[in-house]
């Protein structure tokens, strides 16, 4: 075959004709911007790990979500950070808990303004820190999945849209399915971590959220960052226990397993760009090393190109302005 004057070329010659030929386009209505929500806390605070990302006072959160909403930003994931732990993790699941209080007010100012996701995990409500319920010196998987499910009964309840299992424990979704249907939120919807790496990027997280654990690692719910056949097993387990949209997570390390989910399976793919993404991009940008808004775009553009519908983003809202203008 041969390729008569064929110049690649000319189809970037010009701003305009570069963009009539974009193939990916971040939109924000791809996003879903993450919020911290504590208890008992007076007024925004910075994370010193994340700077220029606040953990946020209850009394702050419609008019954040409302500038997210504005933003043109579908949605929210919130994480709650407890006055509060116990071995049960019993904050977590407490109708007067501050995930529950944010969901409500959220819903009862906003309406269907945006769509309200939230995370249904322990490590914040529990004592040791871990994700599930620990006996002896272990993680209990079968004990902790009737905490899961409770939670996430309780943030439905609150007026959840979507809740989000992020514990890595096995059959969660199904557990998780059941007993909302029996409580008859069966049009709730479940976005799974179904391939949550054990991952040292999550650090400044741990910080913000006050969830590292207080013993040991996650290592043995967390999937190893070595094992790509493993991540695709969770991911079908989860399909097969009736899961809504599978994550990726992290994001931008891992575009190889979003793209091969995306080849393996038709289902919603959400990809999780975590804390320390966003703390990478910061410090270079804060030292002047790279240009913040154009490496965010950069990096959230190939999470998309690799096959994601949706990305949860500590950058959502720097993506979002940009890309409106
Ligand atoms: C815990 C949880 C973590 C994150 C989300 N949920 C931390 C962990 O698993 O150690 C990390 C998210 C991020 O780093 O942005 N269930
Ligand atoms: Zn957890």
């Amino acid at each position: 075959m041969s390729f008569p004057n064929l110049r690649l070329r000319r189809l970037r010659k010009s701003g305009k004709i570069r963009e009539l030929l974009e193939e990916v386009r971040l939109s924000p209505k791809d996003l879903i911007c993450p919020i911290f929500v504590q208890e008992d806390l007076k007024s925004r605070a910075q994370g010193e790990s994340m700077p220029g990302f606040d953990r946020l006072p209850l009394k702050d959160v419609v008019d954040e979500v409302n500038s997210i909403a504005d933003l043109k930003i579908p949605a929210i994931m919130v994480f709650g950070i407890p006055t509060t732990k116990d071995d049960q993790g019993t904050s977590a699941f407490s109708q007067n808990g501050i995930v529950q209080k944010a969901i409500s007010d959220i819903r009862k100012n906003l309406g269907n303004k945006i769509a309200i996701m939230s995370d249904v995990c322990l490590c914040q409500y529990t004592s040791s820190g871990h994700c599930g319920l620990v006996k002896g010196d272990k993680i209990d998987n079968d004990s902790s999945l009737d905490v899961l499910a409770k939670v996430a009964i309780s943030q439905a309840q609150a007026g959840a849209d979507v809740v989000s299992p992020s514990a890595m424990m096995d059959g969660q979704v199904k557990l998780i399915r059941q007993r909302l249907d029996d409580a008859g939120f069966t049009d709730i919807a479940i976005m799974s971590h179904s391939a949550k790496h054990r991952s040292s990027l999550y650090s400044p997280f741990k910080d913000m959220a006050h969830s590292a654990p207080k013993f040991g690692d996650r290592k043995t719910y967390q999937l190893p960052y070595t094992n790509p056949k493993e991540a695709m097993r969770e991911i079908e387990t989860d399909i097969a226990e009736g899961v809504d949209i599978v994550m990726i997570k992290p994001a931008l390390a891992y575009l190889d397993l979003i793209a091969m989910t995306r080849q393996k399976f038709n289902v919603p793919i959400s990809a999780y760009s975590v804390s320390g993404e966003y703390a990478l991009v910061k410090a270079a940008a804060m030292q002047g090393w790279i240009n913040e808004i154009e490496v965010t775009m950069e990096i959230l553009t190939a999470i998309k190109r690799a096959g994601a519908d949706m990305i949860v983003s500590y950058l959502s809202k720097i993506a979002a302005k940009t890309i409106n203008g």
